[in-house]
């Protein structure tokens, strides 16, 4: 047994002879696209706003690969077994998924019961829509949400923090299927970058966060930039 596919292709021998099983290979082409196309784009877009932040804020690409190179070295890529030891690398890639907050309002959801939630009554069958934005960007929560800090997300014994305000991928049963997949795939891309090569801005010119504005598509993208890529030779 190797993967959910198989998994659901076995699924779908054993409901065979049920007529309204939802095991089906219909089922299997939809459910296995739902994956591809919430799955890439998301995961793009993060990485592309990670280039962008570690190009324009040279000081803490710096900090990024010092921590590389002390605990993987550069003759071996970053392996997900270091992946506990790179503290400030993590923290920098939190601080990524909460500032570039790429799914501003999260999917729809429906209410299960009647609810009443902070004075408001909530019917049961009202379409509810998260504004995930309004938690990652919440002053009281945050202090200063606006500054890009990786160091909000580490404790003064230098170890990692996972406040529950930290919602990215929302929060609940049906929160996102991918997180451990995205951090994990996050983690890998933006640690080899950073260990071979130095992100900076074109010759001549200065990245100014501020002025590259976000486009609310289907996710939250990093309008064009350019950036200059250089082989690094430690
Ligand atoms: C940086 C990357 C990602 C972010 C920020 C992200 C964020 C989210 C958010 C906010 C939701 C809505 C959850 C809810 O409304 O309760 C969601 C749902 C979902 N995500 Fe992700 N996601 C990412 C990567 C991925 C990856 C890599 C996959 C799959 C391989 C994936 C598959 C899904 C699916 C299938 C759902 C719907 C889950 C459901 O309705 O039960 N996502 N994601």
């Amino acid at each position: 047994m190797e993967d959910f596919i198989d998994v659901f292709l076995l699924e779908m021998k054993n409901n065979q002879d049920q007529k309204d099983s939802t095991f089906t290979k219909n089922q299997l082409n939809t459910t296995v696209s739902d994956l591809f196309v919430a799955g890439t784009e998301t995961t793009t877009t993060t990485i592309t706003w990670a280039v962008l932040y570690l190009a324009a804020k040279q000081n803490i690409q710096a900090r990024i690969f010092r921590e590389i190179k002390e605990i993987v070295g550069t003759d071996r890529l970053p392996s997900l077994q270091d992946k506990r030891n790179l503290v400030y690398t993590e923290a920098f890639i939190m601080e990524v998924l909460r500032v570039c907050n790429i799914v501003t309002v999260s999917l729809p959801h429906t209410c299960a019961v009647d609810t009443k939630l902070q004075g408001f009554d909530i019917p049961k069958g009202t379409t509810l829509l998260p504004d995930i934005d309004s938690v990652l960007f919440d002053p009281k929560i945050w202090g200063d949400p606006e500054e890009f800090r990786p160091e909000r997300f580490i404790d003064e014994q230098g170890t990692l923090l996972k406040p529950e305000e930290f919602i990215p991928f929302f929060t609940g049963r049906r929160n996102c299927v991918g997180e451990s997949l995205a951090r994990m795939e996050l983690y890998l891309f933006i640690t080899a970058l950073v260990q071979r090569l130095e992100l900076m801005p074109p010759e001549g010119t200065t990245l100014n966060i501020n002025e590259i504005d976000g486009v609310f598509g289907l996710t939250h993208n990093p309008k064009p930039f350019e950036i200059r890529a250089i082989l690094r030779k430690e």
